[in-house]
């Protein structure tokens, strides 16, 4: 049950992480102490969402028109509501898991919810990547492993690999492509971007899918990765957002709250036309903020 006492407690540790770091024992009760709250939301949210009562549209024909305006007034006023109260909910979740290194429970629910908040846009831009079934394919910052996991259908003969810095997600990608690392097929690695364990030359393609916004060292791990990925081979970054002067409230800040590196198309081209690679394609979402940069090497 949280109570009074338990949410100044994560206030006060909120405030000491910031103000001088936490002690071990602290960061893991600061952890468990945010699991519990936001368990706390949700069966709140559920509640709310439980007791509203739906009206039937048989009894639309009885209503004045008064009756009808005030209605459709509420339901919009719901709507927003509902929509507001879904986003805090993901945007605690998003806090608490940091997704710069997922960790703790928090870190396991928002990696969860990752794998599908990110799957329509990942599916958008990887339907754009060339491979044959045989090649060799490297996910970096793999989180949770649904985009290898959608990869492997399209991967016969070839093989996967993901890499990852928290052991959180790479937990959770051998969790999910449990059956793809058993019999061969896939290999999860717990390492960072940029001091990969791989040969140079290795791998067909190389995707990133919003990761590279909190790699330490851009270019030098650009080249990291330009490294390891065989000539002729493609590199696709895919990330949410890039930096325009149309970007919303909510995106700059997302930004600016998990100090999320942020370019704009110029920039992207530069890094990779920097980094050695021949070719750039730039693939921009209509109606959204998606990006998918393709270099060749
Ligand atoms: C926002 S999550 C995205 C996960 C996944 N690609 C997806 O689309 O759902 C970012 C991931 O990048 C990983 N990451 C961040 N910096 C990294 C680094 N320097 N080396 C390796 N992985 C990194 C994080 O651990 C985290 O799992």
């Amino acid at each position: 049950m949280i109570n009074k006492d338990k949410i100044e407690r994560i206030n006060f540790l909120a405030r000491k992480k910031k103000a001088e770091g936490l002690t071990a024992e602290e960061l893991e009760e600061q952890q468990s102490l945010r699991a519990e709250y936001l368990e706390a939301v949700r069966a709140n949210l559920k509640s709310q969402l439980d007791s509203i009562e739906i009206m039937s549209p048989d009894y639309e024909e009885s209503y004045t028109e008064e009756d009808k305006t005030h209605i459709a007034e509420m339901n919009e006023k719901l709507a927003v509501e509902y929509e507001d109260a879904k986003r805090k909910e993901r945007m605690s979740i998003t806090e608490a898991g940091n997704p710069r290194k997922p960790q703790g429970e928090a870190g396991k629910m928002m990696i969860e919810r990752m794998n599908e908040s990110h799957a329509e846009m990942t599916a958008w831009a990887l339907d754009k990547l060339d491979l044959k079934p045989t090649d060799k394919v490297l996910d970096v910052g793999c989180g949770g492993g649904a985009a290898l996991k959608r990869l492997s259908g399209r991967i016969d003969g070839g093989k996967l690999y993901g890499i990852d810095y928290s052991e959180v997600s790479v937990e959770a990608s051998k969790e999910l492509n449990k059956a793809d690392i058993e019999s061969g097929k896939m290999e999860i690695h717990q390492g960072s971007v940029s001091k990969m364990p791989f040969e140079d030359n290795q791998f067909d393609a190389i995707i990133t899918v919003e990761s590279y916004y909190f790699w330490p060292d851009l270019e030098e791990d650009m080249r990291e990765v330009f490294r390891v990925l065989k000539e002729g081979g493609t590199f696709m970054l895919i990330a949410e957002m890039y930096l325009n002067d149309d970007l919303d409230e909510h995106h700059i800040e997302m930004a600016r709250k998990f100090e999320l590196r942020n370019l704009t198309v110029d920039e992207f081209k530069a890094l990779f036309e920097k980094t050695g690679y021949k070719e750039t394609k730039i693939h921009l979402k209509d109606g959204k903020y998606w990006i998918c940069v393709e270099g060749k090497k």
